[in-house]
């Protein structure tokens, strides 16, 4: 059992499924005959329906809205203002509230015409009491279901619109979390940036011969990652991988980095290390475990006669033969405390020696043809 509300927002018992009783049922009676009023209001009280009567006029629309009802028994031929007009008001402004049209024995083609302009029934005087209960028994089910009927679809429409701002208010959250891990990702990635550069510096600092050479591979190689169209985040892991390929000199002995001549072959294999030790230094650190990779092959020669693991052509990573082949430009056009940087015909002819044994031959066709080897450091 439940309450709904009706058109002048009061609250009515609602029963579904079962015949309208007339606890707080209000019906209105209006015809210009006292004797008529007199019998359906005796009729209707005994069955416990509240009435309100009136004779009809002109004051007849104010009173219908200064009196809530939830059924109009209306004449329909009466003096001043008909009850045609008195159901096209009530159709218009009480859309819920049926309207049943009392009509006399030769009114019966108006009583059609008024069903059509909107009213629920008709009653032919003189009224019989079993045809009156009948007419407002069926008249209270129409209206609690037009009703009932009304109130689902305000409920739908809020529900709907309640959605509508959950959905509204769950995006704008979204919005705002993107944006922000957004700044949060463009300022992790400038940390990274700067301390990749310090990582750099420290390479260098330590490795007295090699001053510059860092830069000079991050350009060198972004520039043959570019020839060999990478995409914008290989580029970017070759750039990092570019400037810490020699990351692992930090565990040399500075004696041995740092000889003015030749290495014992000792010295050598301590020297050689420092590819597999930068490797092990950054793996296991979240977004450079693919550096780390690189990084570790990047003494690795294309006839597999290389180190650490002596990998071989495409088994190299693709990133750590571009390195090898700028590496090796870089190395023979720096100066030594032993030796003069070579001049760039002896490097052309050292690069195309090296194609296909020590390089990956197309990397190093691409450098050739693109003359990379005549870059010079702008210091
Ligand atoms: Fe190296």
């Amino acid at each position: 059992m439940s309450f709904i509300k009706d058109d002048n927002n009061r609250e009515t018992l609602y029963i579904p499924g079962t015949a309208r009783n007339a606890i707080h049922r209000s019906i209105f009676i209006i015809d210009d005959e006292e004797p008529v009023r007199k019998v359906l209001n005796t009729h209707l009280v005994k069955e416990g329906y509240n009435v309100i009567q009136s004779r009809g006029g002109k004051g007849i629309f104010e009173l219908l809205r200064a009196s809530p009802f939830d059924i109009l028994i209306c004449d329909i031929r009466m003096p001043e203002v008909d009850g045609i007009n008195i159901l096209e008001f009530v159709r218009e402004n009480f859309g819920a509230s049926p309207v049943i049209m009392l009509t006399g024995l030769t009114d019966a083609a108006v009583a059609v015409d008024a069903m059509k302009k909107g009213a629920f029934d008709y009653i032919m005087k003189p009224v019989k009491k079993d045809d009156l209960m009948a007419s407002i028994q069926k008249a209270l089910m129409h209206r609690d279901l037009l009703v009932r009927n009304r109130q689902l679809e305000l409920e739908n429409r809020d529900y709907q619109m309640s959605l509508v701002q959950k959905v509204e208010e769950r995006t704008k959250e979204l919005n705002a979390k993107t944006m922000e891990l957004e700044s949060a990702y463009a300022l992790l990635k400038t940390m990274n940036i700067q301390f990749i550069n310090v990582l750099a510096e420290t390479i260098e600092a330590k490795d007295l011969h090699t001053r510059g050479h860092c830069n000079r591979m991050r350009f060198l190689c972004v520039e043959l990652g570019r020839l060999l169209n990478l995409s914008t985040a290989d580029l970017e892991i070759l750039e990092v991988a570019s400037l810490l390929h020699d990351l692992g000199k930090v565990s040399v002995n500075e004696a041995v980095l740092n000889k003015p001549g030749l290495l014992t072959d000792e010295e050598r294999r301590h020297m050689q290390g420092h590819a597999e030790t930068g490797g092990k230094i950054l793996s296991g650190i979240p977004l450079m475990e693919m550096v780390a990779g690189i990084i570790a092959a990047h003494h690795e020669n294309f006839d597999g006669s290389g180190y650490p693991a002596g990998l071989k052509g495409e088994g190299i990573p693709l990133h750590s033969r571009i390195i090898a082949v700028a590496d090796m430009c870089d190395a023979m056009a720096s100066d030594r405390p032993y030796r003069k940087g070579r001049p760039p015909e002896a490097i052309l002819e050292e690069l195309k020696r090296a194609a296909g044994t020590q390089l990956d031959p197309h990397i190093a066709r691409l450098f050739i043809e693109n003359k990379l080897y005549l870059y010079k450091d702008p210091r």
